[in-house]
């Protein structure tokens, strides 16, 4: 996977192409000039758009036509065809658009034109203020929606963070590893705000809420009215009780601050301690490899991720690190941190002078609990993702919402979600009744490996593979009482984008 621009390949679309051997459903990558360009059949109509994901570049003909929406392989962003409107997270900017004209048998891409989003609501009685608490997945993704929907009214973002909406995700992978600018970390420039009025308080902490008075009040005294607000607080890394966590060669993973503090602990390191073998700290432990550091994983499992994704994918993860020159120490876990060593409850010491704890994060739902807004292991919220309090919504992390695929309540840790969460929130404080949908999915990447998941199995009668894991080449089925719940898999994109459409459709 990469995020570089490559140059635009393929025919040149403004000379043609013969309709008939373009099949009804199919895609074609070419280029108009400079432009990438994808050209997409559906019955009788064809549609030209940007042939590269806004995301991270994913090859968007890779990926699989549903209606009139085209589904990126990469991270299952998905795009209007006949706008090219980013519908979906994670990609939030539109690709471009062109005319198409079909004559004597050929269809031929002609100009470049400007499409306006679809409004998705109209408000009848729209809030004039609203309040996000977070600027993270879904607070910004809710931002960015209320004023692409052309909201006018206030929008105040409040993030008790230093650094203005990042690309969590990339904390981890590419950013940590060195290869990703510094650049690709925030989600938008600082301009953005400005230009979008959107205004973003960062170092600000929400303190309490009043939802009588419908206001919040911050850390410092002062308070901020609301008509809707939206709870979009996110998780925090579970600390630890343990001796020696506070020195400051110890870790965790959250912010872009903490990103950018491993890196300089890793300049010096040569041996890290990674603490937990699940997602962030098995992709903090690849980072590390890239880095040249030596990477020890301590954690309580039997294999790595075997909780989300089942034994024979945590055998293969545990042996792809391995093959990397990851040193596991399973089904064992610290018992105190000193300078330049972690002691093992087993007994023995590793040399250590990084120590990075992954080991699970918390949803921060204090603000919520002391409002008195019905908590379920989580926020609990309905299918408009909307509290007990009427004006409050909450999405992302934090929230617990009724997932029609599974059936439950569920309460997930995925980007995507958040940001579709707060997509869809931003649409019902407008005024829509908007159900949230989506089928799960989020992604992990290990080395040059991405795992992708959709669905959501907390448990299962059974796992079947279809194809071979260890060639990374493999879908696997999670089922309970016969139905699929879930699907991981490895370089199948196209067939995880097909599970993730026969969902929806299941439900729609
Ligand atoms: C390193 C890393 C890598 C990840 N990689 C992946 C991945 O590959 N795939 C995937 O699906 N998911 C991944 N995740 C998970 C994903 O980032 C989260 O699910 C997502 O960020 C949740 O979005 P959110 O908006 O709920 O919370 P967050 O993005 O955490 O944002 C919460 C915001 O609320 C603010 N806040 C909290 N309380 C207050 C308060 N009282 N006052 C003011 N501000 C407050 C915080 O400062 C922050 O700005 C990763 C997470 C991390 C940390
Ligand atoms: S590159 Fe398209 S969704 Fe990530």
């Amino acid at each position: 996977m990469s995020s570089e621009q490559s140059g635009p390949t393929g025919p040149d679309l403004r000379q043609g192409i013969a309709i008939d051997t373009l099949a009804d459903g199919a895609m074609l990558a070419g280029h108009v000039g400079g432009d990438a360009v994808l050209l997409a059949r559906r019955g009788a109509e064809f549609f030209a758009i940007g042939a590269a994901c806004t995301h991270y570049n994913g090859p968007l003909a890779e990926g699989l036509l549903v209606g009139d929406t085209v589904r990126c392989p990469w991270h299952h962003a998905c795009f209007s065809l006949r706008t090219g409107e980013a519908l979906h997270a994670p990609a939030l900017t539109p690709v471009a658009c062109w005319t198409t004209e079909q004559r004597d048998g050929k269809v031929y891409v002609r100009q470049k034109v400007e499409r306006p989003p679809r409004i998705r609501v109209k408000p009848v009685t729209a809030p004039r203020k609203i309040v996000i608490v977070g600027g993270g997945a879904a607070g910004f993704a809710a931002a960015e929606m209320l004023r692409r929907q052309r909201y006018d009214g206030s929008i105040v973002m409040l993030s008790d963070d230093a650094s203005p909406p990042v690309d969590r995700p990339n904390l981890s992978k590419d950013y940590l590893a060195g290869t990703a600018p510094e650049e690709w970390v925030p989600l938008r420039d600082d301009a953005f705000y400005a230009d979008q009025h959107i205004d973003l308080r960062l170092r600000t902490t929400v303190a309490a809420i009043d939802s009588d008075k419908r206001e919040v009040k911050l850390a410092d005294g002062s308070s901020i009215a609301y008509e809707r607000l939206l709870l979009a607080t996110g998780a925090e890394p579970v600390r630890l009780s343990l001796p020696g966590l506070d020195l400051p060669h110890v870790h965790t993973l959250r912010t872009f601050a903490d990103s950018r503090a491993i890196i300089a602990q890793a300049a010096n390191a040569r041996t890290a301690v990674v603490m937990g073998a699940s997602f962030i700290g098995l992709e903090v432990a690849a980072s590390l490899r890239a880095r040249g550091v030596e990477v020890h994983v301590v954690a309580p499992d039997k294999r790595p991720m075997e909780r989300v994704l089942g034994a024979a994918l945590g055998d293969f993860v545990r042996g792809l690190h391995e093959e990397h020159g990851v040193i596991f120490h399973l089904e064992d876990t610290a018992s105190a941190i000193e300078a330049s060593r972690v002691t093992l409850k087993s007994g023995g010491t590793i040399a250590a002078d990084l120590v990075v704890a992954g080991v699970g994060v918390r949803p921060r739902l204090q603000l919520a609990q002391d409002a008195g807004l019905k908590i379920d292991r989580g926020v609990a919220v309905d299918e408009f993702l909307q509290t007990s309090a009427p004006d409050i919504y909450a999405a992302g992390d934090i929230a617990r919402w009724p997932d029609p695929h599974s059936g439950a309540a569920i309460r997930v840790e995925h980007w995507v979600v958040a940001e579709r969460q707060g997509q869809v929130a931003a649409l019902n404080m407008l005024g829509a009744r908007q159900p949230f949908d989506a089928v799960p999915f989020f992604w992990s990447q290990h080395y040059d490996v991405p795992i992708n998941y959709v669905g959501h199995a907390e448990a299962w009668d059974d796992i079947s593979v279809d194809g071979d894991i260890g060639q990374r080449d493999c879908v696997l089925r999670y089922r309970r009482n016969g139905r699929v719940l879930a699907v991981a898999s490895i370089y199948r994109d196209v067939e995880s984008l097909r599970e993730e459409a026969a969902m929806e459709l299941a439900h729609a």
